[in-house]
């Protein structure tokens, strides 16, 4: 096996391996349930699949556009305009990326200079402080207080700078299931009017609002689409993490910015996919079903704990829910999911990990994308606790 002769100087030397490899690891080698990873254990319609197997047939396997096909830029722009009524240009307007956290990416990468700062909410999704970190971005850390996890604007008002080059938002939340309402998008429009500050916004769990609740898409807001970098993706919408499809929206002025990174990180997403999915996109129903068919799972799971020692945090949206085990366990909570993932047999993911400095409140998180069964067996044993 070959070593490397020399020292190796990190570009992210905080960067180690990530709480869901582990819990994931832990989960295999106990045979545990495995309510920690953050996507789906069933299926999309076979339809879909069909369509991909045309397509490969058909002979749809070359370089597509570097943007997209078309056609799926087309239908997310009628999407878009349909459902949060600002009309984007699929020529110039909307790229096709290879999953949404290459959007991030590639949005940091390309709009954030060196020593310019970033403000992200924590908890906060992974991969944005290390992407802000290579861009040579400065992290500013807003906290996000359990158990609302509701943003304080003064507090963010008060850390805005001449030198806040963006802000990254994500609504619905996650790992805390918050859904933002009119008020904070108003709020956080007054924050950034009149200044250079490009929002880029998480949005891939779109569809996933509970209570009537609706999205609050920054293509929604006129004024925050115009200075906006909208990321979302195909995988939480149709059960296909794996295919690692998602598409970016942003005004032609930071979409061409976003082109060059992404041309040459990426280039292009596979050919087939992208066709099959503009087909399936035709059917509206296939999006807008997704919140009742997870708010059943939400009610499902929320039920069969309610006579647990756990309290449920409220869940707005998302497929997760976060749970406080206080009454259990006096624990930190990486070694409370140790326990629960060994002892007990049900793996979720301390909320500690999503924090820089690890701020524990003794909060885990469950991920209810999974068959009624699974979800059923997981709960016969947290109940128990
Ligand atoms: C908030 C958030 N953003 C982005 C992603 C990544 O999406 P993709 O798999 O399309 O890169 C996830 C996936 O878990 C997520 O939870």
């Amino acid at each position: 096996m070959p070593h490397f002769p020399a020292s190796v100087t990190s570009r992210l030397p905080d960067v180690g391996t990530t709480i869901f490899t582990i819990v994931s690891r832990m989960a295999d080698e106990a045979g545990a349930i495995n309510l920690s990873q953050g996507f789906p254990d069933f299926n999309a319609e076979p339809v879909l699949f069909d369509r991909v197997a045309h397509y490969m047939h058909a002979g749809y396997n070359q370089y597509p556009p570097m943007a997209g096909v078309p056609a799926l830029r087309e239908a997310i722009v009628a999407k878009t305009a349909a459902l949060y009524g600002t009309q984007y240009d699929a020529e110039s307007e909307v790229t096709i990326v290879a999953g949404a956290t290459q959007g991030l990416f590639t949005a940091v990468a390309a709009l954030v200079h060196p020593g310019d700062e970033v403000i992200i909410f924590e908890p906060a999704y992974d991969s944005y402080a290390p992407a802000i970190e290579l861009a040579g971005g400065v992290v500013v850390r807003m906290p996000l207080h359990e158990p609302e996890y509701r943003p304080d604007w003064a507090q963010v008002a008060a850390h805005i700078s001449p030198r806040t080059r963006m802000i990254m938002i994500n609504t619905p939340h996650n790992p805390t299931g918050t859904v933002w309402d009119a008020e904070d998008m108003a709020q956080l429009a007054a924050l950034v009017r009149d200044t250079h500050i490009v929002i880029v916004s998480d949005e891939v769990y779109e569809h996933i609002v509970f209570d009537g609740r609706q999205h609050e898409s920054c293509a929604r807001h006129p004024e925050l689409a115009a200075r906006s970098v909208i990321v979302s993706g195909f995988g939480k919408t149709y059960h296909i993490t794996g295919w690692k499809i998602g598409h970016v929206l942003a005004p032609a002025e930071l979409m061409a910015e976003f082109r060059k990174v992404h041309q040459f990180n990426v280039f292009t997403v596979n050919t087939p996919m992208q066709y099959a999915l503009a087909d399936y996109m035709a059917e509206p129903q296939r999006y807008l079903g997704l919140a009742a068919f997870y708010q059943a799972k939400r009610d499902r799971f929320r039920a069969a704990l309610s006579g647990s020692r756990f309290e449920l945090l409220p869940c707005e949206g998302t497929y997760f829910q976060l749970a406080r085990y206080s009454a259990i366990d006096e624990r930190g909570d990486l070694v409370f999911v140790e326990w629960l993932t060994r002892e007990i047999g049900v793996a979720a993911i301390p909320v500690s990990a999503f924090f820089a400095d690890g701020h524990d409140a003794r909060v885990i998180r469950f991920c209810f994308a999974k068959h009624d069964d699974t979800l059923d067996a997981a709960c016969e044993r947290l109940v128990k606790l």
